[in-house]
């Protein structure tokens, strides 16, 4: 069964790699082969959107609950990541700079079991589209709450704004509503 203790451990050590990324998706990939094992592990699958299992400046990991419909603030990480979904659908809005303006291009759905490698230079927006709460597992390279240097779109305004996890956070509880 998923142990977080393990995963955590196994993670650090991707860093040590030629390709942390690469490693850490085989190791999502690997968690998300049973599903229920990694909901056992870590508790109930809802609750607070951002849940830090784990904070270094070189790797953030976190289990990400989504209220239903959630959606999120536009924003980019300037780092790596994976995502693992182990409960619900979490799509993801990708965007890229035009200009001063952004275009949507794709949309990304991920449902349980399914993982993703986002790169670097990746600016989206997730939501929730089901009726219930949604669960995965994130991993950036890199320390997702204190970076400095990182843009999130006002979603009123469509103004770039320097991104701060809490309105990131506050953000989403209003656009949620
Ligand atoms: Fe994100």
């Amino acid at each position: 069964m998923f142990d977080p203790e393990l995963f955590i451990a196994e993670c650090q050590a991707a860093l040590s790699t030629n390709d942390p990324q690469q490693v850490v998706l085989r190791l999502v990939r690997k968690a998300m082969t049973d599903v229920e094992g990694v909901k056992k592990a870590l508790g109930v699958g809802e609750g607070a959107l951002f849940q830090p299992l784990f904070r270094s400046p070189e790797l953030t990991i976190a289990n990400m609950c989504a209220a239903p419909g959630s959606t999120s603030p536009i924003h980019n990480h300037c780092m790596w990541g994976v995502i693992g979904v182990y409960q619900g659908q979490e799509d993801n809005n990708l965007y890229e700079r035009n200009g001063d303006e952004l275009n949507k291009v794709e949309t990304r759905s991920l449902k349980a079991g399914e993982s993703w490698a986002m790169p670097v230079n990746l600016i989206h927006a997730i939501n929730n589209p089901k009726g219930h709460y949604n669960a995965a597992l994130h991993i950036y390279g890199g320390d997702l709450v204190e970076l400095p240097g990182r843009s999130l779109w006002n979603p009123e305004s469509d103004v770039e704004e320097a991104y701060d996890i809490r309105q990131v956070l506050a953000y989403t509880e209003q656009l949620s509503q």
